[in-house]
């Protein structure tokens, strides 16, 4: 579907809620599947790759229940599902899923196989099968690819040093981790989101954590828990940028999760010359969160250095947005993993900028963009939610209407973009 979007005649104004976070919900429908009782989550993100997960845990025999905007679980006890497990477009969800089942004792003995769609069947699983067959795991797959089928059976602790900071490679580990025999030690390169270290303790496991990794022992058992899912910076980025974007306006976003490890979007835009109020909420137990209000501004490139990276790994569509509107250059290096997300971002974005006109130049890890004018015209998602929605907003300051194709995609993590877009006072409409 296409997404036609008109340049703002009037400032966005508003306070906006944030869906429920993605990376989050995943987990909470994962360890709400994989723990003995109850386990109630409020703020589930309402999204395609979020229900993939919730659905996978169904098959695998958890039952799940609504009511109320609560979501209830009952977990404990697996069985092997009758059909594939079908993760969608969420490489979250068939990583993370991988490790939890590799070794879980229910499903000894039997096969399971999680498949996806195009695009994630494309994207990297050798990162997780290797650490995985060396703690005895039985994976196959299509040349490093999914669809994935495992053999669930014993596993053994493992001492990994991870190639990259991935928290989605970290977190398969410590899932499987807690199925093995004797403990799994995990260190990455640079910092990832701690979701998982943060909402294992919840569910009763014991883990450690040290500055550059984690740690924890294995046959742990998972005790149903409640989940608070705070609101989603990755999404309300997209809405904060329109804000900075749009002259005259001012956004008060409410119970957004400020998680360290994955709050880098707001360093990397007060370092363009955004000014982010920030008013921390009480209350919060892992996952911190806060209200944020935005105003538009003049912004200014920069040079983002590479330590940044993993810490707004998801926002760097949107940071290309904006950087196609500030004054002078920005520089991105060390950023080769955004190749392997659900689009190669780093190639896509930088092809569609310049079809509105935009001055870029590609590196092997990262892109120069420099700032100006941008130009109406047509462009396409991809089949990456994220590409959707950053044209999307960089639209609002084009000098013409911009089409998106294949913008129903945004599905996958914010169904109700264009909506909350509308009720802030932005002018956009879907086309067929
Ligand atoms: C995620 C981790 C990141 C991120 C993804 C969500 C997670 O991926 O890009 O959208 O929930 O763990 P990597 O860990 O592969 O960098």
């Amino acid at each position: 579907m296409r997404l036609i979007v008109q340049p703002a005649q009037r400032a966005l104004q508003g306070r906006y809620r944030a869906p429920g976070d993605k990376s989050v919900s995943h987990r909470a429908a994962i360890l709400g599947g994989l723990a003995e009782g109850e386990t109630r989550i409020t703020g589930f993100l309402d999204s395609a790759d979020t229900r993939a997960t919730l659905g996978a845990m169904a098959a695998l025999g958890a039952s799940v229940s609504e009511a109320d905007g609560e979501i209830r679980m009952q977990g404990g006890r697996l069985r092997a599902p009758t059909t594939d497990l079908d993760l969608g477009n969420s490489g979250t969800g068939i990583r993370l899923l991988t490790g939890a089942l590799a070794g879980h004792p229910d499903l000894h003995g039997q096969r399971v196989r999680l498949v996806g769609d195009e695009s994630l069947s494309v994207r990297p699983m050798g990162r997780i099968i290797e650490p995985l067959r060396s703690m005895g795991a039985e994976i196959d797959s299509v040349d490093g690819h999914a669809p994935l089928t495992l053999s669930p059976r014993p596993l053994h602790g493992l001492r990994y040093e991870q190639p990259m900071a991935s928290a989605q490679v970290k977190s398969a580990l410590l899932l499987a981790g807690l199925n093995a025999e004797g403990a799994t030690e995990i260190t990455e390169p640079g910092i990832s989101r701690d979701h998982t270290e943060r909402m294992l303790p919840a569910f009763g496991v014991r883990l450690q954590r040290s500055e550059r990794g984690c740690r924890l022992d294995g046959q742990q058992r998972l005790q149903g828990t409640f989940c608070q899912v705070p609101g989603d910076l990755s999404s309300a980025a997209f809405i904060m940028a329109a804000g900075l974007l749009v002259e005259g306006s001012s956004i008060e976003l409410a119970a957004v999760g400020l998680n360290p490890t994955r709050d880098g979007v707001l360093r990397v835009l007060e370092a363009m010359g955004a000014s982010i109020a920030c008013e921390p909420t009480t209350g919060a137990d892992e996952e911190p969160a806060g209200h944020l209000r935005v105003s538009s501004c003049r912004l200014a490139g920069l040079d983002i250095a590479p330590e940044w990276v993993p810490l707004a790994i998801d926002e760097f569509p949107v940071i290309m947005a904006l950087a196609a509107r500030a004054e002078g250059t920005t520089r991105i290096r060390g950023a080769e993993e955004l190749r392997v997300k659900e689009s190669d971002r780093l190639a896509v974005m930088c092809q569609e900028l310049s079809k509105l006109g935009v001055s870029v130049s590609e590196h092997a890890d990262g892109a120069d963009i420099a700032g100006g004018r941008v130009q109406g015209g047509q462009v396409d998602s991809h089949g990456d939610h994220r590409i959707a929605m950053s044209l999307a907003v960089l639209a609002l300051a084009a000098d013409g209407p911009v089409e998106i194709e294949n913008a129903e995609w945004i599905r996958t993590s914010y169904p109700g973009f264009v909506d909350d877009m509308r009720r802030l006072g932005a002018d956009m409409e879907w086309g067929d």
